[in-house]
């Protein structure tokens, strides 16, 4: 797919085909990609749970709160179209400085492009609960939840409009579950001198 195509199409993604598994292949890239991503001062203070078990899954997905802008109740992928793997992104906690939102946003999206190459759509998740998701894989108390990012193969399009003539930037959904997702003009907000 030609660069710019990719960064079209490398979308948020919030339904999935739930009978295809992501192969190991493409775990395996997205690992390297993590391990791949720039880190401020070289100092990586960050760890991941790779989640392809669909038990755990299963038990993650409650606890992610799916398209605010549409209501979770909306937005939330129905059964048959839920995530096949999620990546829980976590820091040690004495290891946190003003570099690792940097860092968490940098390495997320490399993993999220090492997916997307293969075709494996992703939605990155804030609003999630972290002391569940934190019960359900063990993680350690030295290390904190940051995000968390699904995965899975895409069950619907989303595609790059221009904001109407209102302005917003709300992202909305057709009858097909296909999204729509406003991204401002260039002129609008990129000054070039
Ligand atoms: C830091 C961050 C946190 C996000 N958290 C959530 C979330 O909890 N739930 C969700 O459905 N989408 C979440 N998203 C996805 C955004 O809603 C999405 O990026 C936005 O609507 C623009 O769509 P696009 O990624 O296709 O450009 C998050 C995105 C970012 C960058």
């Amino acid at each position: 797919m030609e660069f710019m195509e990719f960064l079209k199409t490398k979308r948020t993604y919030r339904r999935f085909d739930q009978s295809r598994p992501v192969p190991r292949r493409v775990v395996d890239d997205m690992m390297e990609a993590a391990r791949l991503a720039s880190s401020a001062g070289n100092k990586q203070p960050l760890r991941y749970a790779a989640v392809c078990s669909a038990e755990l899954v299963e038990q993650i997905f409650p606890f992610t709160y799916w398209a605010a802008a549409l209501t979770d109740a909306v937005g939330r992928p129905k059964e048959g179209s839920h995530p096949v793997m999620y990546w829980a992104v976590l820091c040690e906690k004495e290891a946190k400085s003003f570099g690792t939102g940097v860092d968490a946003g940098l390495a997320m999206d490399n993993i999220i492009a090492a997916a997307w190459h293969h075709g494996v759509g992703s939605c990155m998740m804030g609003n999630i609960d972290r002391e569940q998701i934190g019960r359900i894989l063990s993680v350690d108390p030295s290390l904190e939840i940051l995000y968390m990012i699904a995965f899975g193969y895409p069950a619907h399009t989303s595609t790059v409009v221009e904001p109407d003539a209102s302005g917003s930037l709300t992202y909305y959904m057709d009858e097909r579950e296909n999204f729509y997702v406003p991204k401002r003009k260039v002129p609008d907000f990129i000054q070039l001198l």
